[in-house]
């Protein structure tokens, strides 16, 4: 049986951190909402609350019953969480004289504590939260503080059950590895034995046995998510699964033409469709980027629709969906900014059974899979890249016309961080057409031509992301190569927001 520890999620926006942090000491864990604790699942060895958006009095805050939890499993509250427990247990909380945000060194450890193991005073951690602990119940014992916050950590007696008002997972937390892998191994007793190679050996025979010798299709959208699950599935059924892969005409220069020789290179059985035509007249003077959006997602379910009912008797659909879709699919406290296109909608209409193997998986462990299921670097370092492709880059209308203009700027740029050595050090980057012209010169002429910007942003997760800070010569360099080879335009910006407030694509 697959131990885990689970996270109950109050909503904070370091929730699916925590859920990484775990994993990355290699041990198993799952992200469920705050009153929904799999009370029957015997596999669970500990307990993690996260922080929240809420005070513990809000009128609105979650809240869960720890009765059936405190002094059954081993507990640590988190921030709101460990403001959760001390407040229910009879503590108070109050709003913090000064809010209590940002870098902060613990100044006393209780070296004894097994939480605090090897932690030492004078580590940095990171503080965010406006309300603070004031006075923890009878029975509690504080094992941390801060020069501002006397109750930084605490322990419950004679019970398994800590509480932190910092925040370990978050990476300026010098201490936060070592006391959640004090936590997750020495308190909980976790093996910390969960890897790549475990997972792909488990999946594999999990695949095998749930599909038998059904066939199964997948849509590969030349990302990594799709493309990983593919090769895994690949391994699992073998020539069972056809894979399909649709160029709506708005995917990068040459794109279609080398991701199919990758996939046909690691042996996948797949299917290229050419059906931009299609899409292209769909799209014709459509400017509004839902509407944009909203075609593209119900062209791709029609030409995939027609494609999987070419091969005989296909009863499962396959998906690269990864653990974060999932978790914000249940998010308890977002909103709809885009609707986002991928294959999502697919199941219903399609009447297939659904398969999902990378469904557990962060991005960074879909990549070690990857990797260890042999597949090249170039495939599992893509950068994300949108369903809908260059239409959400193309402000305004598409043409045909406009996707080429917009094809040879963004290859260059593209081409560009990689022959710098930056192409890594970004999480995604890609060039925007705007629906503006300005008047620039070239030789003696006058041109009144498009412009272009380019956007680089760094990222862990695409929820946050800033502009990634590329080098003044580099930009020099890209933009000089853009107005002179790129015909039609004459003007080259860098867009310099951060998200939030802004988002990675401009539509
Ligand atoms: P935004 O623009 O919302 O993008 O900040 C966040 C991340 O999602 C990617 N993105 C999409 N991915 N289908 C996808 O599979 C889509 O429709 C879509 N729209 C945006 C975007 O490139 C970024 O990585």
């Amino acid at each position: 049986m697959q131990e885990k520890i689970i996270i109950l999620d109050f909503g904070s926006q370091t929730t699916q951190l925590i859920g990484r942090r775990v994993r990355e000491l290699g041990e198993y864990c799952e992200i469920v909402p705050y009153n929904k604790f799999p009370y029957d699942d015997p596999s669970v060895i500990g307990v993690i609350l996260s922080g929240s958006p809420f005070s513990v009095y809000d009128e609105k805050a979650f809240t869960a019953d720890l009765s059936r939890l405190r002094g059954r499993l081993p507990v640590l509250g988190i921030c709101y969480g460990a403001q959760f427990i001390a407040y229910t247990s009879g503590g108070t909380v109050e709003p913090a004289p000064s809010r209590e945000y940002g870098r902060a060194r613990l100044a006393s450890v209780e070296a004894a504590d097994p939480l605090m193991a090897g932690i030492e005073p004078g580590a940095q951690v990171w503080m965010s939260h406006g309300d603070t602990i004031t006075s923890i119940p009878a029975g509690f014992k504080t094992i941390a503080s801060t020069e501002d916050v006397p109750v930084a950590a605490y322990r419950v007696e004679g019970e398994q059950t800590w509480g932190v008002q910092f925040h370990p997972e978050v990476y300026h937390s010098e201490c936060g590895t070592q006391l959640l892998r004090n936590f997750v191994a020495g308190i909980c007793g976790g093996r910390l034995d969960w890897t790549a190679d475990s997972f792909i050996e488990s999946t594999v025979k999990a695949l095998r046995e749930q599909l038998g010798d059904d066939k199964v299709v997948l849509g590969l959208s030349g990302g990594v998510d799709s493309s990983v699950a593919a090769v895994l599935l690949n391994r699992a059924i073998g020539k069972n699964l056809t894979c399909i892969f649709v160029d709506h005409g708005m995917l990068r220069k040459d794109e279609f033409k080398n991701v199919l020789h990758d996939y046909e290179c690691l042996g996948l059985n797949v299917v290229g469709v050419d059906a931009s035509e299609k899409f292209f007249s769909e799209l014709s003077g459509v400017t509004e980027p839902e509407k944009k959006r909203k075609i593209i997602g119900k062209g791709f379910i029609d030409v995939f629709d027609a494609e999987a009912h070419k091969i005989e008797d296909v009863k499962w659909l396959a998906q690269g969906t990864i653990y974060p879709d999932c978790i914000e699919s249940l998010s308890i406290t977002g909103t709809t900014i885009k609707s986002h296109h991928n294959v999502g909608g697919l199941p219903e209409k399609m009447n297939l059974r659904l398969c999902e193997p990378l469904r557990l998986l962060f991005k960074d462990e879909v990549r070690a899979v990857g990797r260890q299921l042999g597949m090249p670097d170039h495939l599992i370092k893509r950068h994300p890249f949108p369903g809908p492709g260059l239409a959400v880059r193309i402000l305004g209308d598409i043409t045909p016309e406009k996707v080429a203009v917009l094809q040879e700027a963004d290859h260059i740029f593209i081409q560009g961080l990689r022959d710098w050595g930056l192409y890594d050090k970004v999480w995604q980057a890609g060039a925007i057409l705007l629906p503006v012209q300005s008047v620039g010169v070239m030789g003696d002429e006058r041109t009144y031509e498009r412009a272009v910007a380019l956007r680089a942003v760094t990222s862990t997760d695409a929820m946050t992301a800033d502009w990634a800070h590329l080098p003044y010569d580099f930009m020099a360099q890209v933009s000089n190569d853009i107005i002179n080879k790129v015909r039609g335009v004459n003007r080259v910006c860098y867009d310099i927001s951060s998200k939030p407030p802004a988002t990675i694509e401009w539509e």
